[in-house]
């Protein structure tokens, strides 16, 4: 089964032919970092022009790459929930008419979700149970899947979102943005210099014990002082990031992903010690979102997956930010499942999962 898949819920607009839910056969993604990079975040008006412009190029693109014309497709999937609610109706909009017009079916797909299947792309199947990690700019959760389309949420993060915590301390660094990528950049250069982690340490978030939660606001603010000094009696600081030097820099980036990744581990132990618990040992780590292309977070993975004995699904880099790939890789197991929609597919600002 071939189906075209668009992804248009942030700042990316992309499509992508999958077939039998594996074989990525095109996968286009279209990045619009430039045009919200004056602005240090993404404004969403913008976005949405901008996924306009650039949806049709982008499917044409898609179909181009696979080598299909519009007669072998089967169906169309697109991600209609969450994300930026002008920005998933241009998806929406191009899905819906590239299915009446051919006379397919919709599958509606939730963002958050996909990311959960993007390490299933161009590989054998997954077994399952499987633990999953989401880690991007909107969400930081753990899940435990049955199956690819069926999930139970574990813990989420109770603020911030570990890519935002990232995001806004690669700002307080002066950092370029997108500034998760960069952060990521300073201290893996500081770690091949041989620099010490600990010269500066973080505070990790446990919440209270066994908590499966997350939370990034004290990390960021610990950012925030580190950099800036305290805040005195009128809001003011004692100094900004031009007046650190490169090295107090790369101590601070190193630092903070240090205590970010290791935050996460902990919820990861503490997740899989409550389904061993429960009697369902995970057999598959599913791990997806911006987050998962860190250098630190890929290696401390890859021992912890060697240490449990499981089946780590590490996206390569490509997939591990927004695309479409594993939107209609995931759409072809919910086709399967006999879900599919109908034309009165809404956007919706907000994850299902
Ligand atoms: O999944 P994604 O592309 O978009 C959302 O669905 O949110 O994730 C984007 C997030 C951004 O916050 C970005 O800074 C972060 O992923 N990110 C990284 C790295 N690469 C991307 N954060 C830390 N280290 C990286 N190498
Ligand atoms: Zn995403």
């Amino acid at each position: 089964m071939r189906i075209l898949g668009l992804e248009s819920s942030c700042d990316e607009t992309a499509a992508a032919v999958v077939e039998d839910g594996v074989r990525v056969r095109s996968s286009i993604v279209s990045s619009q970092a430039d045009l919200h990079e004056p602005y240090g975040g993404v404004v969403p008006e913008i976005a949405s022009r901008a996924h306009v412009e650039r949806i049709i190029p982008t499917l044409r693109a898609a179909m181009h790459e696979a080598g299909l014309t519009w007669s072998y497709l089967d169906a169309i999937a697109v991600g209609h929930r969450p994300g930026l609610i002008g920005s998933l109706l241009i998806g929406l909009t191009a899905a819906k008419s590239l299915a009446w017009a051919g006379g397919l079916p919709i599958v509606g797909i939730d963002h958050v979700h996909a990311h959960l299947y993007a390490g299933c792309l161009e590989t054998q199947p997954a077994a399952f149970p499987a633990l999953g990690l989401v880690v991007s700019g909107g969400h930081t959760a753990t899940y435990l899947l049955e199956s690819p389309t069926r999930l139970q949420r574990l813990g989420a993060t109770i603020d911030d979102a570990v890519g935002e915590a990232f995001d806004k301390a690669a700002t307080m660094l002066g950092l370029d943005y997108p500034g998760g990528p960069e952060l990521d950049r300073l201290a893996e250069a500081a770690h091949h210099l041989g620099r010490d982690e600990r010269a500066h340490t973080f505070p990790i978030s446990r919440l209270k014990p066994g908590s499966l939660d997350f939370s990034f606001s004290g990390l960021k603010t610990a950012m925030l002082y580190a950099v800036r000094g305290r805040p005195g009696p009128g809001g003011s600081f004692e100094r900004d990031h031009a007046s650190l030097t490169v090295q107090a820099k790369q101590d601070l980036a190193l630092g903070f992903r240090r205590a970010a990744i290791d935050a996460i581990l902990l919820k990861l132990d503490r997740a899989r010690k409550k389904l061993l618990r429960d009697g369902r040992e995970p057999r598959s780590l599913l791990v997806g979102g911006g987050v998962s292309a860190n250098s630190l977070l890929r290696r401390e993975l890859a021992s912890l997956a060697d240490r449990w004995h499981i089946d780590l699904r590490l996206p390569p880099m490509e997939w591990c930010v927004d695309n479409a790939a594993m939107i209609a890789g995931l759409a072809h197991h919910q086709l399967a499942a006999g879900v599919a929609d109908d034309l009165t597919l809404a956007a919706v600002p907000t994850t299902a999962c």
